[in-house]
């Protein structure tokens, strides 16, 4: 005798602060029939949704397990576009530096092997990781990108029906991942007006007697607007008072202008900073990014990675390992790159009254808006069809007027796309 299967516990986060409506897998279903995303064919066992921005993934109806019921995930619109968009002759929708090739790194490719003991980070890295950022080893936990360390935190230390306070507008895997493990999203304003500056009081009074954690970045993306030392300790602060913790995910740290401001994760055992080598490094393939936290959280984030992938890859962790050796050099050469095309963008946002901006404290990208319009998205499909150029919609960070535009890339690139813009804009 079989023992039937039991029935799946089917949470579906709410997603209306998204501007996404929220539908029944009924209704997904029947508009699932007509329609397509992408114009690809609809497939059997799963598909996209176009209701409550999830992924909705369907039984096959001909399988053995045809009466289970539809599994909805939340979606990161951002990502998916990320994945799929086309790339132009003027791709300005990036936000690393420009990647680095094995000459850039010296030693990187002889330091290549297969083996080695890496169940919790191999400690090379680990120790270079930790003297890199003023921290002891055991505060530090491995995982594949920045991505990797903030899903490790949220699996942590989220559980369903806690709230979850997050900034807006926020980059959106940092608002999926809660979701998908059963959090309330609950939302503080960084605003255009007030230069999208960390506003603690608003944030304080985000917290509720549920919150179990708080995510910013630091730098802010998509603004590149950077929270001062006093202010993330504040944020510790605010988090200690209320017995709960902080997710900064500080990937965009290394690349601010001037002095290299301590990681959050320092300042109190609440906050937990996470970063990589992807954005500042120009290192994006290596997929090595971290955690840093005080040593009992680190050690859980540690064991919650025996869940998710077990251990990173021997090979990435050793061209990491490397690649510290050469950091000084590695964050010139993104100077070199950024400094540049951050006078070329001041020069042109300057001669273009359509156009507002906060300046950023350094970092990747800019993030521009478009004056007297609730959204930018027909000019940025406009650039698209009519010049060659890419730039990220605003409408994915949740501030639709506004466009992301890169400065880490190819200053030729830059200037190019700029012009493109210019000439969009006439
Ligand atoms: C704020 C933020 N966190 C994390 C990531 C992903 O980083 P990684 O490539 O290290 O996984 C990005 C990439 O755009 C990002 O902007």
């Amino acid at each position: 005798m079989t023992t039937p299967e039991p029935a799946l516990d089917l949470h579906v986060p709410d997603c209306s602060e998204l501007g996404h409506e929220r539908g029944t897998s009924a209704e997904a279903t029947s508009r699932l029939r007509t329609w397509s995303r992408f114009g690809e064919p609809v497939a059997k066992r799963r598909t996209w949704s176009i209701l409550c921005g999830m992924t909705t993934i369907f039984p096959d109806p001909e399988s053995p397990i045809s009466d289970a019921r539809p599994v909805e995930v939340p979606r990161a619109d951002y990502l998916l576009w990320a994945k799929r968009r086309p790339h132009p002759a003027n791709d300005l929708g990036r936000s690393d530096v420009l990647g680095c090739t094995f000459d850039d790194v010296p030693g990187m490719r002889e330091s290549l092997e297969l083996s080695g003991r890496n169940d919790d980070g191999w400690m090379p890295l680990v120790d270079r990781i930790a003297a890199r950022y003023g921290v002891e080893p055991s505060a530090v936990a491995t995982a594949t990108g920045t991505s990797g360390a903030n899903f490790l935190v949220c699996a942590a230390l989220i559980r369903p029906g806690d709230d979850v306070v997050v900034e807006k507008p926020a980059y959106d895997p940092l608002l999926a991942a809660p979701r998908l493990l059963g959090a309330n999203l609950v939302r503080f304003e960084r605003r255009f007006e007030e230069g999208f500056a960390l506003d603690l009081d608003r944030l304080a009074a985000a917290v509720t007697p549920r919150t179990r954690l708080i995510i910013v970045t630091n730098p802010h993306n998509p603004t590149g607007v950077l929270g001062s030392l006093d202010q993330m300790r504040a944020l510790g602060e605010v988090a200690d008072r209320h017995g709960c913790y902080v997710l900064a995910d500080e990937i965009y740290l290394d690349a601010i202008e001037g002095p290299r401001q301590a990681v959050a994760a320092t300042l109190s055992p609440r906050i937990i900073t996470t970063s990589s080598l992807t954005k500042a490094y120009g290192l994006a393939g290596l997929r090595c990014g971290w955690a840093l936290a005080a040593p009992a959280v680190a050690e859980e984030l540690r064991r919650v990675r025996d869940l998710v992938d077990g251990s990173g890859s021997i090979l990435t962790e050793r061209a990491a390992a490397a690649a510290f050796e050469h950091l000084p050099a590695l964050a010139a050469r993104a100077r070199g790159i950024l400094e540049p095309n951050f006078a070329l963008f001041e020069r042109f946002i300057a001669a273009q009254p359509a156009l507002e901006w906060v300046r950023p404290d350094g970092g990747t990208v800019a993030f521009p808006r478009l004056k007297g319009v609730a959204s930018a998205d027909a000019f940025v499909a406009r650039l698209f069809n009519e010049f060659e150029t890419a730039v990220v919609p605003g409408r994915f960070f949740e501030a639709p007027a506004h466009m992301r535009i890169a400065l880490g890339i190819d200053g030729g690139v830059l200037a190019r796309g700029l012009e493109a813009i210019a000439r969009a804009l006439e």
